[in-house]
């Protein structure tokens, strides 16, 4: 049904457009009585088998959300009703702001693909947190990240102000340093810039009660040599883990017209360099911290391809908007089959 009638009649608009029309599209279908416990009957898969405990958290299934659909955390119950076991919001800034001019979103069909260069438009940390304050029971990540008028300088202060912020209202944080669309950010995740961003948030986080974990989001444009200090920085830094990857800047092997546009790329053209990074975090480290594998998934066997590369969990955003929301639960019970 998604991909025979929903998504050709989607596809026929403009990309963003579709994307806020679709979010209002399921918020008003979600009011309907009896709507949201039919979402949950055609998607939601539920088994203990599939439960994950991973940094102290209990995840009700491996199938996330990765950040950048949910931005400014408007849609996670609905979202968490479709059967994804973890929602990640963001990425927010401290301050509101617009992101890049329009037109920012591109469709790939004929490679499956997305490149966007949004540049976290998002409404401001705040106003996520007075929706996340009604949140009754969905696993959520926080995923954080500098204003655009803010130097790299002074960046760690704007990854402060979410972190304490969001404190109080996300299950565990994602320190967003790898998108490629906020001039200059991918440069802190150079070795001593992100060890001192890692650190503070990691002192910070020391100092609450019960501290949250802490997860790295990478570029998938790393060299071997980079990633090999992302290791160190992990263990130097003690954070949780890491999510690999977010959109990369690489255009090998595209055929659609619209490959020119700057911006990251995501979808199937990514799934094997995210797989790879993945592997390579894995056995480099020998597996001395969680990963969580995003990057390229559309289909169950992409899924557990990333699991058997080391990913403890997996995240899906192009696939979502390529496959439908039946892509969750084939995988949920793809991991099921093999249990
Ligand atoms: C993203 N992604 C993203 N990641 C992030 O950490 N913060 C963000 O704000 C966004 N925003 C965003 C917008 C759009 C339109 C897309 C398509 C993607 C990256 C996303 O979370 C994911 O890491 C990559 O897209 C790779 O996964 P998929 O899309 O191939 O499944």
């Amino acid at each position: 049904m998604y991909k025979l009638i929903v998504r050709p009649l989607f596809f026929l608009f403009d990309p963003e457009k579709i994307h806020h029309f679709t979010f209002s599209l399921i918020r008003i279908l979600h009011k309907v009585p009896l709507v949201p416990s039919i979402f949950r009957g055609l998607y939601l898969v539920e088994d203990k088998r599939l439960e994950r405990e991973l940094f102290g958290l209990k995840f009700k299934n491996p199938v996330g959300l990765a950040a950048g659909f949910d931005k400014d955390a408007k849609l996670y119950k609905e979202l968490g009703d479709l059967g994804f076991g973890f929602i990640e919001i963001g990425t927010l800034t401290p301050k509101a702001q617009p992101g890049n001019p329009k037109k920012r979103l591109f469709r790939l069909k004929a490679d499956s693909a997305i490149i966007n260069r949004m540049g976290f438009n998002n409404g401001g940390v705040e106003e996520a947190v007075e929706r996340l304050k009604k949140n009754k029971g969905v696993l959520i990540g926080g995923n954080i990240g500098k204003n655009k008028v803010t130097p790299n300088e002074t960046a760690v202060e704007d990854y402060k102000i979410c972190f304490n912020a969001l404190f109080d209202y996300v299950d565990y944080f994602v320190v967003n340093v790898s998108s490629p669309n906020t001039p200059n950010l991918r440069a802190l995740q150079d070795k001593e810039p992100l060890t001192h961003l890692l650190k503070t948030l990691k002192d910070l986080n020391a100092e609450k009660s019960s501290p949250k974990p802490i997860l790295l989001k990478i570029a998938p444009d790393l060299t071997d040599e980079q990633l090999l200090d992302i290791i160190d920085i992990v263990k130097d830094t003690k954070i949780e883990g890491v999510i690999a990857t977010n959109t990369t800047i690489s255009r090998e092997g595209l055929k659609s017209e619209s490959k020119e546009e700057t911006g990251g790329l995501s979808g199937k053209p990514l799934t094997k360099r995210s797989t790879e990074v993945i592997r390579f975090l894995s056995e480099k480290s020998n597996k001395a911290f969680p990963i969580i594998g995003v990057g390229g998934i559309h289909s169950a066997e992409d899924a557990l391809e990333k699991l058997d590369a080391g990913a403890s969990l997996v995240q899906l955003y192009t696939g979502f908007i390529y496959e439908g929301p039946k892509l969750i639960s084939k995988i949920n019970k793809a991991i099921l089959n093999r249990a």
